[in-house]
């Protein structure tokens, strides 16, 4: 069982499209197991964005992280981290398929709605950013059974 941390950006929370998101995760029987609105400090996102800190386009970046809040999420499943990016499509909402998240609703490179880890190290790294552990939530998903067989 794998964790990620996913992030719905200012333009997803200001577009109202919280719960059309959510609700694809939750469709795709990927459980949320911590969440929360925050506002995202410069600091914050420099911590989030490091390997991007360099980079000509960050301040534009962090101008857009920090705009509004975000809706913070750790999610949990199976293989969740591959699926989870999976489901985000290309980074650029032009370039993403059609039936991903950014294919679907982003035109823009930048506002493409939704972060996801990118790996297990990520995973941990990101997730310590934004959660303590008294945060994560455990608890049974009552219709897991209905969802996958036991075996898988
Ligand atoms: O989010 P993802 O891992 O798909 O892309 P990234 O290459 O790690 O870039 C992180 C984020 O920076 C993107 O999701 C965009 O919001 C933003 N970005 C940008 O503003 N301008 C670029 N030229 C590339 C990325
Ligand atoms: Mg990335």
């Amino acid at each position: 069982m794998e964790r990620s941390l996913v992030l719905l950006k200012p333009d997803c929370v200001q577009r109202r499209l919280i719960g059309t998101i959510i609700s694809r995760f939750e469709a795709k029987a990927i459980d949320i197991v911590a969440m929360k609105l925050i506002q995202i400090s410069p600091d914050l996102a420099k911590q989030h964005y490091a390997e991007h800190c360099e980079k000509p386009w960050y301040p534009g970046l962090e101008a857009f992280i920090t705009g509004a809040p975000v809706v913070a999420m750790v999610v949990q499943g199976l293989d969740v981290i591959r699926v989870v990016r999976e489901m985000l499509g290309a980074t650029n909402g032009l370039e993403a398929a059609p039936g991903t998240i950014r294919g679907d609703f982003s035109s823009s490179r930048q506002m493409n709605l939704v972060h996801a880890s990118d790996g297990v190290e990520a995973s941990k790294r990101e997730i310590d950013l934004y959660f303590s552990d008294s945060e994560l939530c455990a608890y049974d998903v009552a219709l897991t059974p209905w969802f996958r067989a036991e075996d898988e």
